[in-house]
């Protein structure tokens, strides 16, 4: 049978830096410590004064098209799953394969493009779109390149301002791939919430506690329709673990709740039953709400055990490498973090073909999936060409005043003149706006 999944990925961080608990926690007068230990976080990504989401979509694309030896022929499908469009009509994939006509001498006028809407699942989704493409037989042997990119930013002054960043993610969907095999197998959790949303407006909404609440309940719901059609999992069931990280505490709660759900009535619970007892089973309490009240207790003990925080540390902190410096990411953060932990593993020289990840995708509004991948022979090579470590490492760190700057950059409701804090080489750059209001891009050599 083929074998459908991710054949390449790329990553394009916004070029500049805000130091959250170095720059950011002092000009708001709170701890430093809420950000490195509470959210999580060192730095969030911004674009500089050039960049938006067509560039770092199309930078990331350009760069994984070349290193794969790729012409536009072989590319069926552009999709690109975004937050931050500024078009109701035109599809940022049509902008992003203009980019690249530019530097191409043939163009993508027979593939299919698109854009995939539902907050930050919607890469995930577009993914799931390529694999059924193929699937079907439609593709003519051809790949999908899929783009997750999002400008991440919030209103000055909002909760969310903490969790701000800016990048891209390319991704090459093909059959017989070599970084990691897709399962046919998902789990969905999906309900009509408003806990995040932009009604026409740039900046969310947000209910910052409440989303989190609904970030664990739809996840709860996916890995159980996950477990309905695959197996009970069992927390050595998988290498890694990514999620979708708005921030890595809440990756935490996400992955305690994971581990607490994959040890009920296994050999675990059986062990640390003399250490912390066993968990609450529904049937042993009057009403939900004592029920709730003594599973928290459980976990609370849960997270302190020597069992729980090795496990942790080995399935899922390798996944928040990144995300702990460059913040959300809206679409990308989910595929930046299966890409933390596959770098990881190459860091330390293991062996990954054959293991397996399990992806929890989740999207504001609210939906979460669940899927497992199975790491494909061709991981390592594809991982070392990443160049995100040299990425973060050359980015300008914004002082407060330049930070609030650039976010008036990208802002769409203010037109502001500020100087690009870097020079872009060898990179496609927006170069101003056209007769019809279309944003204009150029490659800059
Ligand atoms: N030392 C150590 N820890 C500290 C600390 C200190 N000095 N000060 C605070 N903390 C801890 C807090 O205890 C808290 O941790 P717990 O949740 O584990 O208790 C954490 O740091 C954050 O502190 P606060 O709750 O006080 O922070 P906040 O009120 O500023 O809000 C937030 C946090 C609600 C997540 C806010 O950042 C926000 O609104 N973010 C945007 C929404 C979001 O990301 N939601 C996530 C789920 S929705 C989703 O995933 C979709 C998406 O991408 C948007």
């Amino acid at each position: 049978m083929t074998t459908v999944g991710i054949d390449a990925v790329e990553i394009w961080a916004g070029k500049c830096k805000l130091d959250l608990p170095g720059t950011f926690a002092p000009a708001k007068d709170e701890d430093p410590d809420k950000y490195r230990k509470g959210l999580g976080l060192e730095n969030s990504s911004f674009p500089d004064v050039y960049e938006d989401i067509v560039t770092m979509g199309a930078n990331a694309a350009k760069r994984l098209m070349e290193r794969e030896g790729l012409e536009p022929d072989d590319i069926g499908r552009i999709d690109v799953a975004t937050e931050s469009a500024f078009d109701n009509s035109k599809p940022v994939s049509t902008y992003i394969a203009g980019c690249l006509e530019e530097v191409y001498e043939d163009d993508f006028h027979h593939a299919n493009k698109g854009e995939r809407k539902f907050a930050c699942i919607a890469g995930t989704q577009s993914i799931d779109d390529a694999y059924n493409w193929i699937k079907a037989g439609r593709n003519r042997g051809r790949s999908a390149l899929v783009v997750a990119t999002d400008t991440a930013l919030y209103a000055r002054g909002s909760s969310g301002e903490a969790t701000q960043g800016a990048g891209a993610v390319a991704m090459l969907i093909s059959e017989d791939p070599d970084l990691v095999e897709l399962s046919t197998e998902q789990g969905y959790g999906s309900a009509d919430e408003t806990d995040f949303l932009k009604p026409n407006q740039q900046f969310p909404s947000v209910d910052g506690k409440r989303s989190m609440q609904v970030y664990l309940a739809r996840m709860r719901e996916a890995v159980e329709d996950f477990e309905s059609v695959a197996w009970d999992m069992h927390p050595e069931d998988f290498t890694y673990i990514p999620f979708h990280t708005p921030f890595p505490g809440m990756v935490r709660k996400a992955g305690l709740l994971g581990y607490r759900h994959m040890i009920r009535d296994t050999e675990i619970e059986d062990d640390l039953a003399g250490e912390i007892g066993r968990q609450p089973r529904e049937g042993e309490y009057e009403d939900w709400d004592a029920y709730e009240a003594a599973i928290r207790d459980y976990m609370d003990e849960l997270k302190g055990t020597d069992r729980y925080q090795a496990w942790y540390a080995d399935t899922i902190d390798p996944t928040l490498s990144i995300a702990r410096e460059v913040g959300n990411w809206y679409t990308g953060s989910v595929h930046v973090a299966r890409a933390s932990a596959l770098k990881a593993a190459a860091e330390q020289g293991r062996e990954l073909a054959g293991e397996k990840l399990l992806v929890g995708s989740y999207g504001s509004g609210a939906q979460a999936e669940i899927h497992a991948e199975t790491v494909a022979d061709g991981w390592k090579e594809e991982i070392a060409q990443l160049n995100i470590d040299d990425q973060l490492e050359q980015r300008y760190d914004l002082d407060f005043e330049e930070y609030e700057q650039i976010h008036d950059v990208h802002n769409h409701d203010m037109t502001v003149d500020v100087e690009e804090f870097t020079t872009p080489e060898g990179e496609f750059v927006f170069a101003g706006r056209g007769r019809m209001n279309e944003r204009l891009y150029e490659y800059v050599e």
